[in-house]
């Protein structure tokens, strides 16, 4: 009965159970096909994608299976200009450079993708589910989607927030408890009064909505599963478990710090993009802790660190990349995607009693 749900049934899924999206060089079109061929649902982390990019990612899912996926986008969040910030933030973005062997850092010629190019994308070629973060789709929109059999999944971090994607007429809520590796999708409130944890935020939003719950954050294995199912989460999304999956686009470094026995602890961080998220700790967060004074709006650092971080993936150093991680980060195990789906569901099974 938990196992099968409106939810499961409505995608045609075998197992209550989301692969995450996971926007960043984590993302592939394997990861999430995987996924999605093994029963679960896989979600594209397409926030990054050019529209050529997340054209042809959508077709590849397609090409490759018959089964649900979702597109997961960000929803804009306004953002200011501040020269002596920005300036400040360069100069360490220069020290970085510096240190990798790198020449100068310029201004970034952009700052992000245009949602709305991306949307355009969206609409046109009607991926199974789209799902989104940081805000609250506009009601126009989702009704767009739907009309296009497109099921929408709104995030939230509290249950005033799923209040606003219920009124807003999502499908079905993602309930992203404050353990959650990456970023979270926060848009009422300030992120440090939003830190509800999993095991507290999905019964309420699940009573406060009577919308299917997806519940995401700090969930390593299958005792995660079978407890979000317990609280009446229609399925739990794991990203973090997923990480060291052949399919996952981690680096290397990426890899190798999230399998070191010293780097279990996870903080939360605004160095690489503006906006707090939870990684694994190292050098380049750590030289701007305590400096927020320094640090500009989202999404402006994100563009800056982009050429530092491509550059410490290539060259294997973990110092300058961000290493997004939840809490349950150090139960993560290098096994293919189909194998961590069958994994977990048959402990999630076996701790239910299920058949
Ligand atoms: C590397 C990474 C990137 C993420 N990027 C996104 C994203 O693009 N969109 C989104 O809605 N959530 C994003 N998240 C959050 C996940 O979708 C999910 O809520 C989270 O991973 C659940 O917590 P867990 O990591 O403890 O399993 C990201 C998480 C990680 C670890």
């Amino acid at each position: 009965m938990l196992f099968a749900n409106d939810f499961t049934r409505r995608l045609g899924l075998d197992h209550p159970l989301v692969q995450a999206p996971m926007a960043g060089e984590t993302s592939t079109v394997p990861l999430s096909l995987e996924a999605s061929k093994a029963g679960a649902l896989g979600s594209l982390g397409a926030a990054y994608f050019t529209p050529a990019k997340l054209r042809d990612s959508i077709r590849a899912m397609r090409a490759g299976t018959d089964r649900s996926f979702a597109v997961n986008l960000f929803i804009p969040v306004p953002w200011g200009r501040d020269p002596a910030r920005e300036a400040a933030y360069a100069n360490e973005i220069a020290r970085a450079h510096q240190a990798l062997g790198l020449e100068p850092p310029q201004p970034p010629a952009q700052i992000e993708e245009s949602f709305e190019a991306q949307m355009q994308v969206v609409l046109e070629e009607a991926p199974p589910v789209f799902s989104s973060t940081f805000g609250a789709p506009d009601a126009d929109l989702v009704t767009a989607l739907q009309r296009r059999n497109i099921y929408v999944i709104g995030t939230a971090t509290t249950v005033a927030e799923a209040l606003v994607l219920k009124q807003r007429g999502v499908d079905a809520i993602i309930a992203q408890g404050a353990e959650a590796g990456g970023h979270r999708g926060s848009f009422l409130k300030p992120f440090s009064q939003s830190m509800i944890g999993t095991m507290a935020l999905v019964p309420q939003i699940v009573d406060a909505t009577g919308l299917p719950v997806l519940a995401a954050g700090g969930i390593g294995d299958g005792r995660g599963v079978a407890a979000a199912l317990c609280l009446g989460a229609s399925a739990a999304a794991l990203g973090t478990a997923f990480l060291l999956s052949p399919e996952s686009g981690a680096s290397a470094a990426y890899r190798a710090a999230l399998t070191s026995p010293a780097q279990t602890e996870t903080t939360i961080t605004r160095a690489f993009s503006g906006r707090p998220a939870r990684g694994l700790r190292n050098d380049f967060l750590e030289r701007l802790e305590g400096r927020e004074e320094i640090i500009p709006d989202y999404p402006i650092p994100n563009a800056w660190s982009r050429p530092m971080r491509q550059a410490a993936a290539r060259q294997g150093e973990a110092g300058y990349l961000s290493l997004w991680a939840g809490q349950a980060a150090a139960m993560t195990k290098p096994e293919p995607v189909a194998t961590i789906v069958a994994r977990v569901m048959a402990q999630a099974k076996a701790v239910l009693g299920e058949p």
